[in-house]
């Protein structure tokens, strides 16, 4: 098995992060205070507390009504601000060199905290990550899956400066996945793509839902690549597509097991993947909820396929570089 110290001088990049799954207890309780919040009596009240609640959840749902809870305590651009700083500041010690981040702007403006204020202290953040801990990063949006496709397009309206100069560098798609299928954000898609032709596109699919869930975020949307996918490895013609096309799957090994998608990261498909030669990162998704940052989630996984040597973990590692959408430049520099 390699060690933790390879692990941790691999050049890391991330590409399933919610920042709002950074919020550590020990900053959420300061923001309620700071904002005057009251959380609702059945929301844990304590750090102690609310940890042990994050140890277990039933499944995405059951996470997701906590998560969205705990957003409630944002509301300045210091806020966003101090949250993603503190996340760029943690994974610097993991060895992370490249960053592209979710954020759900639809989780603060239906709270009248407006997409710039959100948006503004979220670039603040990356721009001194850049500046002080030399972590490039990139922004992507995502649309929440449960509200409605209007309401997803008015936030895409919204972001449109945003999307126009490139700040927001991605669209993607998350939330409550089985009921909400890729078809009903066929317009919002198309809508951004017209803004912004260069911009990005990915989208949350077969973490809970079906494999065809996948394929139609390839062809509905024209998502270029899939966070998590890992129900992908139930339709052979589908892998490979994957396959041919080099679409990369944004994996959370953490999260699955948290979220009870798999009960152990060792069910977790990943040789699947590497011997059908799909790409793969490994990410943390929600890190303050799901026991771990990126490092964690590479030594978990270490711990778990520990036939993989070094020359697979270096694959790995191309993949992801491969797979961010930093210019050519930058992947260069960090092959
Ligand atoms: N929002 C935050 N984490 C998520 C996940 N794992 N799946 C869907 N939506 C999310
Ligand atoms: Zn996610």
């Amino acid at each position: 098995m390699v060690s933790r110290e390879f692990l941790q001088e691999l050049p890391k990049c991330e590409h399933h992060l919610h920042l709002e799954g950074t919020l550590e207890p020990d900053l959420l309780f300061p923001l309620a205070k700071r904002n005057g919040i009251t959380l609702p009596a059945e929301f844990p009240q304590s750090v102690a507390e609310l940890e042990a609640k994050y140890c277990q959840f039933r499944d995405l749902q059951d996470f997701l009504d906590y998560y969205y809870i705990g957003t409630n305590v944002l509301i300045e651009e210091q806020d966003f601000f101090d949250l993603a700083w503190a996340y760029f500041q943690r994974v610097h010690q993991q060895g992370l060199v490249h960053a592209e981040v979710f954020y759900d702007p639809q989780s603060h403006t239906t709270r009248s905290i407006p997409l710039e204020r959100v948006t503004r202290g979220f670039q603040r953040a990356c721009e001194r990550a850049e500046k002080e801990l030399g972590i490039t990063s990139k922004l992507i949006m995502c649309l929440l899956r449960h509200m409605e496709p209007e309401h997803c397009a008015e936030t895409i309206e919204q972001a449109r400066p945003f999307i126009e100069q490139g700040i927001i560098h991605g669209l993607g798609l998350d939330s409550a996945e089985k009921p909400f299928p890729p078809e009903l954000f066929v317009e919002c898609y198309e809508k951004a793509r017209s803004i912004n032709g260069d911009l990005k596109l990915t989208a949350h699919a077969g973490e809970e839902g079906p494999a065809r869930y996948v394929s139609d975020s390839l062809d509905l949307l024209q998502a270029s690549r899939i966070d998590h996918g890992i129900n992908s490895v139930h339709d052979d013609e589908l892998m490979q597509r994957l396959a041919r096309e080099q679409v990369m799957l944004t994996v959370c090994p953490l999260s699955n097991v948290k979220l009870q998608v798999v009960q152990r990261v060792a069910q977790l498909p990943l040789q699947k993947l590497l011997d059908s030669n799909v790409p793969f990162s490994l990410n943390s998704d929600d890190p303050a909820y799901f026991g771990g940052y990126i490092l964690d989630n590479y030594a978990k996984v270490a711990e778990e396929f520990p036939q993989w040597d070094h020359a697979v973990w270096a694959r790995i590692c191309r993949h992801s570089i491969e797979g961010s959408w930093c210019d050519d430049k930058r992947k260069t520099e960090l092959l």
